[in-house]
């Protein structure tokens, strides 16, 4: 279906940069993306298209492929997908895929995720996958009638409207949020395996109102980014479905201010990462409640102990607080652990907007990246 974008979607408005006017749809947006698809508890089927009821039904395993912040939210939707849907997952960046020899079992559906459509690897990724015996193809993304769209079996338009900041955030999200549908559409189960599928849906449905909570800690944000300004180095710890919202923070921070930053799933602090971390190291980290708090905590001990300075994103309920000097706390309003890692991902983009902004870069147009990147 054609979504038509709103007069005025590509323009700055009173912002100082599109960047900034993209994190700010955010709620709007991923409104946009649950529009008519949702019903009282569970996701509309025919949100996929007509063919999507006989695709679905016969599929066992997915293939995510993507690039950059798409792959990021393919690595999220691993996580949903066998966690509520029971199916097995493989993600890659497709610059990898195109050139192995991947085995496919039968039932396995390729999916790509990609905010042009466009993008020469991916593109190149699902024509490669035509050959080699999937049971279809699936394409999530934000540009009606790109080739991706075109070639594929099935399209979820992800309806982010244009996204002209060369760092990706409003498609990002929207991306997360049709890659929920697809959990849920995929989820066979019953009640008696545990599905929750009412609660993710009743938390879809208030993602909107809580986002524009999270965006409201702004000031806050860009306090907390003066700290980063002088910086060399910087690490994101997630763990679980964070750790890809870790990833994607820490592109984001390279990206637009240049300071060279890794994400890391906290448990591999001691593998290696520990070892970088002094008082000139900033560590950002995210703290949703979930069922690894504790052994985050833990992680986050660690840093303490050798010294670094922390800057944790923590659930208001959780009991991190910023009563030790090298430790701020951020809290953001309690969510479903189903939808947490859309919430995270808003103060990560914000944070590296503010650093860029102190650093004087170009935001919206960093230097050596292009939006869409159309050749190999
Ligand atoms: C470029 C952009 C990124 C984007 C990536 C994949 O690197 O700068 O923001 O995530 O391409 O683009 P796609 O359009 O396929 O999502």
């Amino acid at each position: 279906q054609i979504y038509e974008y709103a007069d005025g979607a590509a323009s700055k408005g009173d912002y100082r940069h599109f960047m900034l006017k993209e994190i700010f749809e955010q709620p709007a947006v991923i409104r946009d993306a649950l529009e008519g698809r949702l019903g009282e508890s569970s996701v509309l089927a025919e949100s996929f298209g007509p063919d999507a009821p006989a695709l679905f039904a016969k599929t066992r395993q997915i293939h995510i492929i993507a690039c950059g912040t798409s792959y990021h939210a393919g690595l999220v939707a691993r996580y949903w997908l066998e966690r509520y849907a029971g199916v097995p997952v493989q993600v890659e960046v497709a610059s990898e895929f195109r050139y192995r020899h991947p085995v496919v079992a039968e039932g396995t559906l390729f999916v790509t995720l990609s905010q042009s459509g466009e993008t020469a690897d991916t593109l190149a990724a699902l024509r490669f996958a035509k050959g080699l015996g999937y049971a279809g193809t699936l394409a999530i993304c934000n540009v009606p009638g790109s080739s991706l769209v075109r070639e594929s079996d099935l399209a979820l338009m992800t309806r982010a409207g244009p996204e002209i900041g060369v760092a990706s955030t409003k498609a990002f999200t929207t991306q997360l949020v049709a890659l929920m549908l697809l959990t849920l559409a995929l989820d066979k189960s019953t009640e008696a395996t545990g599905s929750d599928q009412a609660g993710i849906v009743a938390a879809l449905k208030t993602l909107p109102d809580i986002c524009r909570r999270v965006l409201a800690l702004d000031n806050n944000i860009e306090t907390l980014s003066q700290a980063f300004a002088e910086k060399h180095h910087a690490l994101f710890l997630g763990r679980g479905a964070h750790f890809p919202i870790a990833l994607e923070g820490a592109l984001k921070l390279k990206e637009i201010s240049y300071i060279h930053a890794e994400g890391y799933p906290a448990g591999e602090l001691k593998h290696g990462p520990l070892a970088l971390v002094d008082s000139e190291m900033p560590v950002i980290s995210v703290a949703p409640n979930d069922a690894l708090l504790e052994k985050l905590k833990s992680n986050l001990q660690e840093v303490r102990a050798r010294g670094g300075e922390l800057f944790v994103f923590a659930d208001e309920n959780v009991g991190i607080d910023d009563s030790e000097d090298d430790v701020s706390v951020l809290h953001l309003p309690h969510v479903h652990e189903a939808v947490a890692p859309l919430l995270y991902t808003l103060p990560l983009q914000l944070l590296s907007y503010h650093v860029a902004v102190l650093k004087g870069t170009d935001v919206d147009q960093p230097r050596n990246l292009a939006k869409s990147v159309t050749v190999e």
